[in-house]
């Protein structure tokens, strides 16, 4: 049975190949002092760059720039980007690049104007902001994340090797986010796969939960066999627009809220996967991809009814004569085949975990309770040694 959920979802999405047509008459509802916050270049190698700032010229904006920023976004960042938007006195923020870029506009959006220590206010206390939020629109370059259509930030502390993901509300979602699937074909090979598990993990976060009969189980499955043809197709040729764009609508999907609404969540994949994160400063779709079998297999018995409808809707595995933990087993070596051929990471140790880091890693995994099986700190060690 569902529960009782409010929806709304204010991002405006302009989705296809012509959709930065749309950028001016969105700039031109906000501020006039804009802070252009992108990655570590890419933008400028691929000529991107020069066309938001050439339409950000047309818009008559005072532009400042906030570049820089790393995948895995880090606190100091935070706070040299709010020094910069404070010294500017910026009233808007363009978000130009993936995820992190986009995490990291929000995390200065609720910042800027904050009195408190932001790390410690919504990272660590996990407080709402009180303060003017700025607004933020988002041009995107790198899908996965989700971070284009929803309130999540998150945020790295190398220091106290912590990294944590704040979901704001509403006010903190970007207000548009131009969606165009061929500015995604220069990423390199190894991000657009991370990409590809990142969106088929936030899918399955919010399938392996709750045994009811829910209406977003059956809109996850679709999404997920959406994403298995794709991807595939996606791998062999990078620039095919068709699967690039159905991958793209199905990140936006995958983590925008709706499939969530009425339900409960697992995201001990993910929790796994940023403490991994914290320690190694691996890439993110990667750190699930080497930790989510072992997980899956360990929770594997305490939800096996929902394990065997996975693998007989999405990975078509046939029931006959079968007992239900051989289906269920069935249907996690499909996918451990799909994740092999598509060329994902599958161990730990390839993302410079070593031995001596999995104490660590499993003391800063925050324990959800929202899946089949409430881990134990041993069985997060476990989940570990089995992926090293
Ligand atoms: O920095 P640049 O030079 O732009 O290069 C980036 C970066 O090195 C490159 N890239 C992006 N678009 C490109 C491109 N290179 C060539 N051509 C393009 N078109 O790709 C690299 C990775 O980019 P990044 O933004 O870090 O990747 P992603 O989109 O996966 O974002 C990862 C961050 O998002 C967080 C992750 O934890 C991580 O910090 N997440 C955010 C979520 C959310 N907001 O809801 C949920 C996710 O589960 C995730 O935790
Ligand atoms: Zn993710």
């Amino acid at each position: 049975m569902l529960g009782n959920f409010v929806y709304s979802n204010p991002t405006r999405l302009y989705f296809g190949k012509d959709s930065l047509d749309n950028l001016s008459a969105e700039l031109s509802k906000y501020g006039d002092r804009v802070l252009l916050v992108y990655g570590g270049g890419s933008i400028k190698k691929t000529g991107l760059y020069d066309k938001i700032v050439k339409i950000l010229n047309e818009c008559g904006k005072q532009v400042f720039e906030d570049g820089g920023v790393m995948p895995n976004p880090t606190v100091e960042k935070l706070y040299e980007g709010c020094r910069i938007a404070r010294e500017n006195n910026i009233n808007f923020i363009l978000a130009v690049g993936g995820g992190s870029v986009c995490d990291y506009s929000k995390a200065l959006a609720v910042s800027i104007n904050c009195k408190e220590d932001p790390w410690e206010k919504y990272y660590l206390k996990f407080e709402e902001p009180d303060c003017e939020i700025i607004p933020v629109g988002c041009v995107l370059t790198m899908v996965g994340t989700g971070s284009e259509m929803n309130g999540g930030s998150v945020i790295t502390n190398h220091d106290t090797k912590l990294k944590i993901g704040h979901v704001f509300g509403e006010e903190v979602f970007p207000k548009f986010s131009i969606l165009n699937p061929e500015l995604t074909y220069t990423l390199p090979d190894y991000q657009m796969k991370a990409g590809f598990f990142d969106i088929m993990s936030h899918i399955l976060e919010q399938y392996f939960s709750d045994t009811d009969d829910n209406t977003s189980d059956y809109i996850m499955e679709g999404l997920l066999r959406s994403l298995i043809h794709s991807s595939e197709i996606a791998v062999k040729n990078p620039t095919d627009y068709e699967a690039r764009s159905n991958i793209m609508w199905i990140a936006t999907w995958a983590l925008n809220t709706l499939v969530a609404k009425g339900k409960t969540t697992d995201w001990m994949v993910h929790m796994i996967g940023q403490s991994i994160g914290a320690y190694t400063d691996a890439t993110h779709g990667m750190t699930l991809s080497a930790v989510s079998l072992p997980y899956y297999r360990c929770i594997m018995p305490y939800g096996i009814e929902k394990f065997k409808r996975y693998a007989v809707n999405v990975w078509n595995v046939s029931a006959e004569n079968k007992s239900d933990e051989e289906i269920a087993s069935e249907g996690l070596a499909a996918m451990e085949s799909w994740m092999k051929r598509i060329g994902l990471v599958m161990n730990i140790s390839d993302l410079g975990v070593t031995e001596d880091m999995l104490e660590g890693i499993a003391d800063g995994t925050f324990i959800n309770e929202g899946g089949y099986k409430v881990l134990s700190r041993d069985e997060i060690i476990q989940i570990l040694k089995e992926s090293l």
